[in-house]
């Protein structure tokens, strides 16, 4: 990475062509996150408390396991029931229910029965993924840093961060352990130490060629082993219970000072720890930012905002009165792990979890008498999936990297994304039904959003589901900065417009679908 010294500049706040600042409201003094001595404009103060909201959901879920542990409270709260993957369907959904299930703990499903749902009926499906970029400790974690005298953890580069941004920066450890119960059964415990236990330093300036320094080059095999600690590792190592040791000699393999805080962590000893999953995360919490509070700061932006978003709407819309009464079809979340890593895995999107719920919901609502087949496609044709991912803000330092016309801004509300080569699913028609929807609804306008033709686009759930589905489908998310930089920025208020357009899919789709003259 090159940069130039007219690419620093920092930037405090958005203007704003709206009456964004004029109507003067005393400053919002959240004292817990340190919001600045300014009269805050209306336009923002309302959408604090929802932001904030949603930077307790990110700080709660430094990885997919904890995403979903943080999206499932959020759903039991509001009456969700898990449903038992191994038994009938029929037996436990009825009307008006609302249920989930997880797989690998790492992939959430969750959805309502409208009261008036009929096999045959549609999905209102909004999908997004709980992985994020990230830096997972290796099978066998000892590195001996040599004559350094650092202890140092083996880890793997997961899926495409931007990995310079990991450097120097305060980084703790969190995902699953697997631990031998005492009754002998082989249980799992989520963990999260949430202090600045290991750090990626960067090379002193002074000891860089400027060749060097130009260039940026980081070797992601080399340059990435985080510190986990020093000399004290000898007087804490032998405390290590040697005599028990795992028979497969797994123990051998792991640093014994991340054994040994993982079980002071959760109380267990450390001879009774089989395995683990564990990534890095970056310990600094997430923050309000710029002048007036516009801007969230905050790890995991991609994706995790979609999923608070999503899993909120579902909330929200299940509990407003009447609403799941008047429902003719079920209204589902789902978030899905791997999509940093290409969605081909047993929880990723390409996975058979959607086409199955999917399958497994229809079933159990069809008389024994219906062509199956016959109700199966009907479903499909009246169904809908609002793939949701984060979408890049034009950045006022590299202007040009936007094709103008199309060039979303943030706290101007969700964007389409398009691409004629299909990496993202939307069409004229898709676009259209979420445009009526939000006109019904009264929102704000959908910001569109359409990558340059020099340049590469990414990709989605969205293609990924619709291809293996056959459902209509739509790419959209919210604007946001520094996509998979270990520390992203979006717009205070957008999570508001997000919110409010999910709920009004869940309330509308059906009404605005059947005003189609022609489904196909
Ligand atoms: C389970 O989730 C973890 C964390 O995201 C992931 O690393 C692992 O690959 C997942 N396992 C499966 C079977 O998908
Ligand atoms: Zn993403």
């Amino acid at each position: 990475m090159k940069l130039r010294s007219n690419l620093l500049l920092p930037f405090l706040t958005l203007a704003c062509t709206k009456p964004f600042y004029s109507s003067g409201v005393r400053a919002f003094s959240a004292a817990a996150r340190n919001l600045p001595p300014l009269t805050q404009p209306t336009q923002i103060k309302e959408h604090i408390p929802l932001a904030q909201k949603a930077m307790d959901y990110f700080d709660s879920s430094p990885d997919p396991f904890h995403a979903v542990q943080t999206s499932v409270d959020m759903l039991e709260a509001a009456s969700f029931t898990e449903l038992e993957h191994e038994a009938s369907y029929k037996s436990q959904l009825k009307p008006g229910g609302k249920y989930y299930f997880t797989k690998n703990k790492s992939t959430l499903v969750a959805f309502t029965v409208g009261e008036q749902f009929e096999a045959g009926n549609g999905f209102k499906i909004i999908g997004g993924h709980t992985d994020s970029p990230n830096l997972k400790v290796k099978p066998r974690s000892k590195l001996t840093g040599g004559s350094t005298g650092c202890v140092q953890l083996r880890v793997e580069c997961y899926g495409g961060g931007l990995w310079h941004t990991w450097f120097d920066r305060d980084l703790g450890v969190s995902g699953r352990v697997f631990v031998r119960g005492e009754d002998g059964k082989i249980e799992q415990k989520l963990v999260k130490i949430d202090r600045a236990i290991l750090r990626i330093p960067n090379l002193a300036i002074h000891l860089q060629t400027a060749k060097e320094r130009e260039a940026f080059k980081l070797n992601k095999e080399d340059h990435l082993a985080p510190l986990l600690g020093m000399a004290v590792k000898d007087a804490l190592e032998g405390k290590t219970d040697k005599e028990e040791k795992i028979e497969d000699g797994w123990t051998e393999y792991q640093e014994p000072l991340l054994l040994q805080m993982l079980s002071s962590e959760l109380g267990v000893e450390t001879s009774e720890i089989l395995d683990f999953e564990l990534n890095l995360f970056d310990v600094q919490k997430a923050s309000l930012g710029g002048a007036y509070s516009e801007f969230v700061h905050s790890a995991r932006l991609d994706n995790l905002a979609s999923c608070f978003m999503a899993v909120q709407s579902l909330v929200e819309y299940s509990s407003t009165e009447g609403a799941l009464a008047s429902d003719k079809d079920i209204s589902l979340v789902a978030l899905f792990d791997h999509e940093e890593i290409g969605s081909d895995s047993a929880t990723g999107a390409g996975s058979p979890i959607m086409g199955e719920a999917v399958e497994r919901i229809c079933n159990a609502f069809e008389p024994e008498t219906a062509d199956h087949v016959c109700t199966h496609s009907k479903s499909i044709s009246q169904s809908f999936v609002l793939s949701v991912d984060q979408a890049h803000a034009i950045h006022p330092n590299y202007a040009s990297k936007h094709e103008k016309a199309h060039s979303p801004k943030m706290n101007d509300g969700m964007v389409i994304k398009r691409n004629q080569n299909q990496r993202y699913a939307t069409t004229g028609v898709t676009g259209l039904i979420i445009r009526e929807i939000a006109r019904k609804a009264g929102l704000k306008p959908v910001q569109e959003f359409v990558v340059r033709n020099d340049c590469g686009c990414g990709s989605t759930i969205g293609p990924i589901i619709s291809s293996s589905t056959g459902m209509r489908a739509i790419d959209m998310g919210c604007p946001q900065l520094s996509m998979h930089s270990i520390r992203e920025t979006m717009g205070t208020s957008d999570f508001t417009n997000g919110l409010e357009l999910f709920k009004a899919f869940f309330e509308h789709f059906r009404e605005v679908d059947d005003s189609f003259a022609d489904r196909n």
